[in-house]
């Protein structure tokens, strides 16, 4: 594995690359989420890239960008062992100038739900994948399910700008339990985990409706909203299509259900595919 920091040493590493080139992006603190996204990539293509890069630009103002979770070294082992050909850790410097031309979020989708809590956050990190899915030239680019409007907003950007990648969505890694996998689940203590489960135990309920016929959204969204009151607060439960346009009535193939709530320190999002 090769690691390289500047734009010149990736573009030089490249020249390796002869035939399919796969491309996980992340922000590094790598955890088994991230991994199985890089082992799915590894499969799929002939040269391997991963990008670990803490993205100024999606940070809101008064968001802590200092306390994201940096773990350099653990990163670097995990890319090793999983076969990661390239290892991309740009500087800031490295990736964006003084006075950048900057590419927007759509107005409704890239601001509802999660764009609606963090205004300005899509924007940002369309910018940046925008210029890694660029620099890393990638055949097949590796996104998880689980961040639903991230992923629609990247395949809105790839179609509006013709981008030639394809884009690859990767089910949501959940543990035992069923608890979506996150970085913010080490916050939870071991009550505050189990009434974390109430998340998936909405989709489940949820899926159990859909499957005897109920298709209303609002029917869905209420009885969710019963299995989430064991959270200390719920922040939306959303039933929207796959390209996040709001639903009146379930479309099978072509609907998301998400939830987002909070449980003790963190939010915890999580969502289901039907
Ligand atoms: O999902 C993430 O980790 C980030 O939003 C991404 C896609 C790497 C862009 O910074």
């Amino acid at each position: 594995m090769v690691i390289v920091r500047t734009i010149e040493a990736l573009q030089e590493a490249k020249k390796a690359c002869v035939g399919t080139i796969g491309f996980v992006p992340t922000m590094g603190a790598l955890h088994k989420g991230h991994l199985s996204l890089i082992q799915q990539a590894r499969a799929e293509n002939e040269h391997l890239i991963v990008s670990i890069f803490v993205n100024p630009t999606q940070f809101l103002e008064g968001e802590d960008l200092d306390a994201y979770p940096r773990k350099e070294e653990a990163d670097i082992k995990i890319c090793e062992l999983a076969k990661v050909d390239i290892l991309f850790m740009p500087t800031i410097e490295a990736m964006y100038e003084a006075d950048e031309l900057s590419i927007g979020a759509p107005a409704v989708r890239g601001y509802i739900l999660e764009g609606q809590k963090r205004p300005g956050h899509f924007s940002g990190m369309l910018q940046v994948v925008m210029k890694l899915l660029n620099l890393s030239g990638a055949t097949k680019a590796y996104f998880g399910k689980k961040d639903a409007q991230q992923l629609a907003l990247i395949n809105q950007m790839v179609k509006n700008y013709f981008m030639d990648v394809k884009i690859i969505a990767c089910d949501i890694v959940r543990d035992e339990n069923g608890l979506a996998l996150s970085s913010r689940n080490v916050y939870l203590n071991a009550e505050e985990k189990k009434r974390a489960l109430c998340l998936s135990r909405s989709l489940k309920r949820a899926t159990k409706l859909v499957m005897v016929g109920e298709l209303s959204v609002e029917v869905i969204q209420k009885e969710m909203l019963e299995v989430l009151e064991e959270a200390d607060m719920v922040e939306y439960v959303a039933i929207v299509d796959r390209a996040f346009n709001p639903l009146v009535r379930v479309e099978i193939g072509n609907t998301i259900i998400l939830a987002a709530a909070w449980v003790g320190k963190p939010r915890l999002i999580d969502n289901l595919w039907i």
